[in-house]
């Protein structure tokens, strides 16, 4: 008999801080008129100045391993999705796996962009069905704040901070995980990256007066290849479940822009109110975006036991993944 593999517990934590579209027409020149019509964003949490992303990540996986009924001392990995760790090294996982007191845990981060929840949930689900682990911890959590380039309006109004976190691992038979579908081009790598800090360009004065350290995004780019994948990858995790759109009670997509999630649903035909859109109050929180909707999606009862959910997102990479589960809470 195949393992079933599911989520036993969610948690997500944003910081205190609103900044709304008002605040940010003072700092560039946008508006809270363009911003709402162009992504459906009204304001995002902003991480206070001492905030990191192990603090948030941290308060989301205490919520989750309380949701779960588990300490963590049960935890046997932590796999954190980000793109804006704590240091370059060591691991955010590793920094987060001494402040949890998870002593029994390996760590590591994975680097997906805004599909490294997903992919973390992929990865996790497969690693726990070889039987090597019983319980991992995975958490998207991003602290964008800290790479944003405040002078530039064609990012700094679409991203906010925040983390959520998922405790994975063994459900009731036919439950958890039943489609995947994960994938990469990293030849589009260069329509959303932090240029300066790695080995091709090492930090100095130049790359810091130059903004290298901040993210650069070709908006119009990542938008088309979004439109484009957000189908593909969601049939694809369909095909691999056995399933049909009609089957999906709720998706959860990647909170980026409100014309490419009414786009997806479309494509799969779902009716609005089986998709859920929180991007108005958080904007993208790259890889925490998800697991921040799916959280908030079942304490709104939005997600009851045997629904079938789809979760899809997109990012750096570029990537892109999707998984469909059938709720066993
Ligand atoms: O998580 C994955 C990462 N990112 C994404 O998914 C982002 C995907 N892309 C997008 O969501 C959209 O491309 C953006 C929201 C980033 C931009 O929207 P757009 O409709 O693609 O705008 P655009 O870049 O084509 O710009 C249209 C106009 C331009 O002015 P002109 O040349 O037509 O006069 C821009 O200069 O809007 C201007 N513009 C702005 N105006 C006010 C660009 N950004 C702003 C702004 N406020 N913040």
């Amino acid at each position: 008999m195949t393992i079933a593999v599911g989520i036993l517990g969610m948690g997500y934590y944003v910081p205190e801080r609103i900044m709304t579209n008002y605040d940010l027409e003072k700092i560039v020149d946008t508006s809270d008129q363009w911003i709402t019509e162009r992504t459906g964003i009204k304001q995002r949490h902003i991480a206070a100045k001492n905030e990191v992303t192990s603090d948030m990540a941290l308060i989301a996986a205490k919520n989750a391993l309380q949701d779960a009924g588990l300490s963590a001392e049960d935890i046997d990995l932590i796999i954190l999705a980000t793109a804006s760790p704590d240091h370059a090294f060591p691991s955010t996982a590793c920094i987060l796996q001494d402040h949890l007191g998870a002593k029994n845990a390996a760590a590591f981060d994975l680097s997906a962009g805004c599909s490294g929840f997903v992919y973390s949930l992929a990865v996790s689900s497969q690693i726990i069905k070889s039987g090597l682990y019983k319980h991992i911890l995975i958490i998207g959590a991003e602290t964008l704040s800290s790479i944003m380039n405040w002078h530039d309006r064609n990012t700094c109004v679409v991203f906010g901070d925040g983390a959520g976190a998922a405790v994975i691992g063994i459900t009731e038979p036919g439950y958890g995980v039943l489609g995947i579908d994960m994938g990469a081009d990293g030849s589009g790598g260069k329509y959303l990256y932090q240029p300066a800090g790695g080995s091709r360009c090492p930090a100095s004065s130049e790359t810091v007066a130059a903004n290298g350290h901040t993210i650069h995004m070709n908006g119009q780019e990542v938008f088309k290849f979004a439109i484009k994948i957000m189908g593909k990858t969601t049939e694809r995790a369909l095909k691999n479940a056995n399933m049909k759109s009609e089957d999906i009670d709720m998706l959860i997509p990647h909170q980026a822009n409100l014309r490419i999630i009414t786009s997806a649903a479309k494509r799969l035909k779902l009716p609005m109110d089986k998709v859920w859109v929180n991007l108005d109050k958080y904007a993208n929180t790259s890889a925490a975006s998800i697991p921040i909707a799916l959280c908030e999606a079942q304490a709104a009862g939005a997600i009851k036991k045997s629904d079938n959910v789809l979760l899809a997102g997109f990012g750096a990479g570029l990537t892109w993944a999707a998984v469909i589960l059938k709720w066993c809470k």
